[in-house]
């Protein structure tokens, strides 16, 4: 089979790594890919947001299953793109359509989809700059910390929490009158703060039925012990120590089921990755969020612990038998470090050179941002830069073969949290 996977981060390293392990594969494309995936298959540098050429290189190499990684294809309707031609329609695809990926396309949306199927969540109210004088009134009137939250895609910035009134006044009108976010922020949701742990829990949909994926926690803080700014994620680890059996349960019955359910009953034939960021407060599950993908760094931590065919669970998905399949799960720990360069999440130095990849011996190296020069030398070539992943039959040895791996790799800025799991550590 010829597959095509969208998406050029550890998250798509990840998912070439577990489909170079099937049988069933011929050749798998990465667009555009990274040096990682690179030895799994051909890269190619094609703009995924230009639709037309991503169909014409489908038609074109006959590709027979297109899976899509990050969330802004699915959002500006790739599939959609793709199931309105006769030919383009014949691909097996994973992902969403536009309907779909509104979830995580619109914060707003998503909050009312949950508040009509009972699905639990935090209090909110949603405002635009016609009501910004009630939203000015409804936050002066609101407990603290207040969480704001732009409607759309910010690239993982639009979420603010406000420890005091001032705070969430000025950064409310920043968002609806001066556009700190662009059109992202046209719409603002004022949400509760909720107090817990937080959790993602991966769902795949085939528009009927669904599998639940090993449930995984990501590390979203720069600075040990979760201080700091926010990042894409310095880590993760699967399973959850505190997402136990009973806990995993009340997360199905209230919010898979109603979703999944939901989702039917809006007329949207969901076939892809749900992402559910979830917190538990007092051991009850609360969605914080919806995304139409999967989450980097928790693909480097789930995938490896799927050991059902990950062609055979991708084409399930895109042609609605999800339910013939039997999910197989290592009941291993995985946990992932991730190396990132010094200064990130602000400025930080690109092309730095990187050694001791070769080094590693027990963990398995997801590249995520890192090229190659000229003369064939791997460079840093962006914040996250490479995520090393461990299994092990204990969290704690997981995390010492990845903190080993993230010692062993050496690049002139490197930082990583030495942390991950700190607090699930029983010694
Ligand atoms: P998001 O961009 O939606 O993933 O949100 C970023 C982070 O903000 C989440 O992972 C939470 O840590 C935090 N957050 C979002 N909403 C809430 C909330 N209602 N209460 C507490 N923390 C929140
Ligand atoms: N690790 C969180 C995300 O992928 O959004």
């Amino acid at each position: 089979m010829k597959i095509a996977l969208i998406g050029s981060g550890g998250r798509e390293h990840a998912f070439a790594h577990a489909i170079s392990k099937s049988k069933l594969l011929t050749h798998l494309y990465i667009l555009p890919g990274n040096p990682g995936t690179a030895q799994l298959g051909t890269n190619l540098a094609i703009d995924t947001s230009n639709f037309n050429a991503v169909a014409e290189f489908c038609l074109k190499e006959k590709i027979q299953l297109l899976v899509v990684g990050p969330e802004e294809p699915l959002v500006n309707g790739l599939r959609d793109f793709f199931e309105a031609d006769e030919q383009l329609r014949k691909i097996a695809f994973v992902g969403p359509g536009k309907n779909g990926a509104i979830m995580e396309g619109s914060k707003d949306w998503s909050k009312l989809f949950m508040h009509k199927y009972a699905i639990p969540t935090a209090a909110y109210q949603t405002f635009t700059a016609e009501n910004l004088q009630a939203g000015l009134s409804y936050i002066q009137s609101h407990e603290l910390p207040i969480v704001l939250k732009a409607d759309g895609l910010a690239a993982g910035k639009g979420v603010l929490i406000c420890q005091t009134h001032e705070e969430a006044l000025q950064e409310f009108e920043a968002m609806l009158m001066n556009n700190k976010f662009g059109t992202a922020g046209s719409k603002v949701v004022i949400e509760q703060f909720l107090a817990g742990i937080e959790c993602s829990v991966f769902v795949l949909s085939d528009g009927n039925s669904y599998q639940i994926l090993p449930v995984a926690k990501d590390y979203k803080r720069i600075g040990e012990a979760d201080t700091g700014l926010n990042t894409g994620g310095m880590g993760a680890l699967s399973p959850v120590p505190f997402a136990d059996h009973t806990f995993m349960q009340k997360v199905e019955e209230r919010i898979v089921i109603p979703t999944i359910e939901g989702l039917k009953k809006e007329g949207i034939v969901y076939k892809g990755f749900i992402f559910i960021g979830l917190i538990k407060v007092n051991n009850e599950p609360y969605v914080i969020e919806y995304n139409c993908r999967m989450g980097d760094p928790e693909t480097e931590v789930v995938l490896p612990r799927i050991q059902t065919d990950m062609i055979d669970l991708l084409l399930a998905t895109a042609n609605g038998n999800l339910h013939t399949i039997n999910l197989h799960i290592n009941p291993m720990h995985a946990a992932t470090v991730m190396l990132v360069a010094k200064g990130y999440p602000e400025a930080y130095e690109k092309g730095t050179v990187i050694t001791g990849t070769d080094l590693v011996q027990q963990s398995t190296i997801y590249h995520a941002g890192t090229k190659l020069n000229e003369q064939g030398q791997l460079l840093s070539n962006g914040g996250r830069i490479i995520a090393v992943t461990s299994l092990a039959p204990s969290l704690q040895e997981a995390i010492a073969l990845s903190n080993t791996a993230a010692n062993q790799i050496q690049f002139s800025n490197k930082y990583f949290r030495t942390d991950i799991g700190y607090e699930f550590n029983t010694n």
